[in-house]
C-alpha cells in the first residue's frame, strides 16, 4: 500500500546525506530564501515529531503512542510519510480517541464519516479523502490515493469503493458503544420530542454539543475531532498527516478542514509542515496551515509563523454568532508547526493545554501558546 511511485527514497538520502556530509550551510529556506534550484538541499536536521496533545495519549493495543511510534520507525530509516501514518493509525484504530477513525463521534444522522490527508515532502505529492465510510484507517486511504492514482481528493461513496479495490476492509458502522451512546445522548438533547430518552425535563432546551463538552461527556478537542501529526528526519525529509472523524454531529456530508491541503495540513519539503485542530470552516477560510509554512519560508521562527497566522482568523471572524461578550472568537483552533531544522511550536487561539513531541530526549508534552 505504501509503493513510492516516482521517487527513489535511497537516492534522496544519499543525496542529502553527502551534502551534510561536506558540512554545507544551513537550509537556505531557514535564512529566507529558497535555492533557485533545489538540485541537492543542504540539510542537517534534529529529527523530530509534532502533533496534537492525543498523540501521546493514545496507544491501542501496543506499548507506544503515536508520536513515539513515528520517532522509532522514521530514525530506523522506514519513509517518514509512512512512518507519520504508523503512527496516526494507533489513534484512528483506539475507540478511546472518539475524534479519529473507528469510533469517532458521528454525523448527525449517526454515521461515522472520516477525513484524512497526507503530504510528503521529498516526493511533493499528497493524498487525500472526505466523508469515507467503514473504513477505520482513512490515513492509508489517502496515501493509496497519492500512490496509486494521479489524483489528490476521492470523497464519500466513491472514496469507499477506491478503498474496498485497493483492498481494504469495509465495516459497516465504524462507531462504538460510547460513540454511539453519545450521538444518543445527543438526538434526546435536541429532539427530545423524537428521541425522548428517560424524558429528563432538565434535559429538553439543552441544543447544542457544547454542553456536552461542559459536562465532561465530550473532550473538547474531541468535539471537533482530529489528530494531526508532522515530522522530520536526520535527513531533513518533511512529511504529515491529519486525520479526523470530523466536527461532531456535522450535517451529513459535510467536509471540514483535515482533507484540505493549506487547511488541515501543509507541507513544504524544504520549508516545513504544520496542520491543524480545532473549528475547521475558520481555517478553511485562512488557509491557515499554508500561510503558516509561507511564514517559515519568509523567515519566521515556527513560534512566529504560528501567532500570525492565529491573528489572521482573529481578524477574519467578525461573525456575531462566533464572538464572545468580548468579541474575541467563541471557537478553538490550534497549529502544529514544525521547520526543516526540526524547531517547532504549538499555538492556540484560546485556552491551554499541550501538544505532543517526541526527539531523542523522546516524548514530551509541550504547553501551547495562546493568543487570547
Ligand atoms: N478540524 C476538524 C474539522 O473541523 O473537521
Amino acid at each position: 500500500m505504501s509503493k513510492p511511485t516516482g521517487y527513489s527514497r535511497r537516492d534522496f538520502i544519499k543525496t542529502g546525506s553527502a551534502a551534510a556530509g561536506l558540512g554545507l550551510a544551513a537550509p537556505a529556506a531557514l535564512a529566507g530564501a529558497l535555492p533557485e534550484a533545489p538540485g541537492v538541499i543542504p540539510r542537517r536536521s534534529r529529527p523530530a515529531v509534532v502533533s496534537s496533545g492525543n498523540g501521546h495519549q493514545y496507544r491501542h493495543d501496543g506499548d507506544l503512542t503515536c508520536v513515539e511510534t513515528v520517532f522509532q520507525r522514521m530514525t530506523q530509516g522506514d519513509d517518514i510519510l509512512d512512518s507519520v501514518i504508523a503512527g496516526v493509525r494507533i489513534n484512528e484504530l483506539d475507540p478511546g480517541d472518539t475524534s479519529v477513525g473507528y469510533g469517532g463521534l458521528p454525523n448527525g444522522d449517526g454515521v461515522v464519516q472520516l477525513d484524512a490527508s497526507v503530504m510528503h515532502g521529498p516526493m511533493k505529492r499528497a493524498g487525500s479523502v472526505a466523508c469515507l465510510e467503514g473504513v477505520r484507517t482513512p490515513a492509508a486511504v489517502a496515501r493509496a490515493v497519492m500512490h496509486e492514482t494521479d489524483h489528490h481528493l476521492l470523497v464519500g461513496p466513491d472514496a469507499q469503493r477506491f478503498a474496498r479495490n485497493m483492498g481494504f476492509t469495509i465495516e459497516d458502522d465504524l462507531n462504538s458503544d460510547v460513540s454511539r451512546a453519545r450521538w444518543l445522548d445527543w438526538r434526546r438533547r435536541t429532539d427530545p420530542s423524537r428521541w425522548p430518552g428517560e424524558d429528563d425535563p432538565q434535559r429538553i432546551g439543552f441544543l447544542s454539543g457544547m454542553e456536552m463538552v461542559e459536562e465532561g461527556l465530550i473532550d473538547a478537542e474531541h468535539y471537533w475531532g482530529t489528530i494531526n501529526c508532522n515530522a522530520v528526519n536526520a535527513a531533513g525529509e518533511i512529511a504529515g498527516c491529519t486525520t479526523t472523524s470530523g466536527l461532531a454531529w456535522k450535517i451529513p456530508g459535510r467536509v471540514g478542514d483535515s482533507p484540505i491541503l493549506g487547511a488541515g495540513l501543509y507541507v513544504d519539503g524544504e520549508v516545513g509542515a504544520a496542520g491543524s485542530t480545532g473549528r475547521g470552516e475558520a481555517n478553511l477560510y485562512n488557509l491557515t496551515s499554508f500561510l503558516i509554512v509561507e511564514n517559515l519560508r519568509r523567515g519566521m521562527t515556527p513560534l512566529d509563523a504560528g501567532m500570525d497566522a492565529i491573528r489572521r482568523i482573529q481578524q477574519n471572524t467578525i461573525e456575531p454568532r462566533l464572538l464572545n461578550e468580548q468579541g474575541e472568537p467563541n471557537f478553538g483552533i490550534r497549529f502544529y508547526i514544525l521547520n526543516a531544522a526540526g524547531e517547532h511550536a504549538g499555538v492556540t487561539l484560546r485556552g491551554g493545554g499541550n501538544y505532543a513531541i517526541c526527539t531523542e530526549n523522546g516524548p514530551e508534552m509541550v504547553p501551547f501558546e495562546s493568543l487570547l
